[in-house]
């Protein structure tokens, strides 16, 4: 940009990760409305947090709130919204936390193009698989009935697409794992990527 220049920082990337012991990195749940993002993605923070690793979880729900709230459900706005929360974890992971996201991102294009802000080699993308109809009897918010009685418009596996990752590094198939064995599979995965205590 025009007269803006990038001025190094002193401390560097690799300076902040030292003294946590671990690699900055996005762990970037998609999947639809009532597959189990919020539950998942909590209850792996809280896990970290015990093993004493440094983590912050970005919630749509509670991003929705601040960050993002002059933004609605349109494609457009799902995908400024996407733009908006890559660049925020981009920032974490050169602070050397442990992020971890949990928005539907329905589109294939704004999950790569995540992909593409925050660096391939820090991005994990981690799809929680559950079939619409599940998601629909879970209804943990209520939001799918209202969105089958057209109360909402817009809602994806609803009126709105959801595109299912071609080839994410994590599965999380939630007919088969329940929570706990869902947390261990994305820790596992963690240590052996080596982006857990790497000294
Ligand atoms: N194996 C599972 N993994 C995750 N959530 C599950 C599982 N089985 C049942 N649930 C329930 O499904 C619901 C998922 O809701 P939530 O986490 O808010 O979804 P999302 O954030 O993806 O919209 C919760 O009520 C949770 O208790
Ligand atoms: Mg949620």
């Amino acid at each position: 940009m025009k007269n803006i220049v990038w001025h190094p920082n002193k401390v560097t990337r690799n300076d902040r990760e030292k003294i946590k012991n671990q690699k900055g990195c996005v762990l970037w749940f998609t999947g639809l409305s009532g597959s189990g993002k919020s539950t998942i993605a909590n209850e792996l923070e809280y896990e970290l947090n015990k093993m004493r690793y440094h983590t912050y979880l970005l919630d749509g729900d509670n991003i929705r709130h601040g960050l993002i709230k002059n933004l609605g459900f349109s494609d457009l706005d799902r995908k400024e919204n996407i733009r908006r929360i890559s660049e925020v974890a981009k920032l974490f992971v050169d602070a050397g936390i442990i992020t971890i996201t949990a928005f539907i991102s329905p589109f294939i294009e704004d999950r790569e193009k995540a992909r593409e802000i925050i660096g391939t080699k820090n991005f994990i993308e981690v799809f929680v698989d559950t079939p619409l109809e599940v998601c629909i009897q879970r209804d943990p918010k209520g939001l799918y009935k209202k969105a089958l009685n057209g109360e909402i418009k817009n809602f994806t596996g609803i009126d709105s697409p959801y595109e299912r990752p071609l080839s994410p590094e994590i599965i999380i198939d939630t007919k088969k794992y329940d929570i706990i064995s869902s947390v261990s599979l994305i820790i596992d995965y963690l240590k052996n990527k080596k982006y857990l205590d790497f000294r």
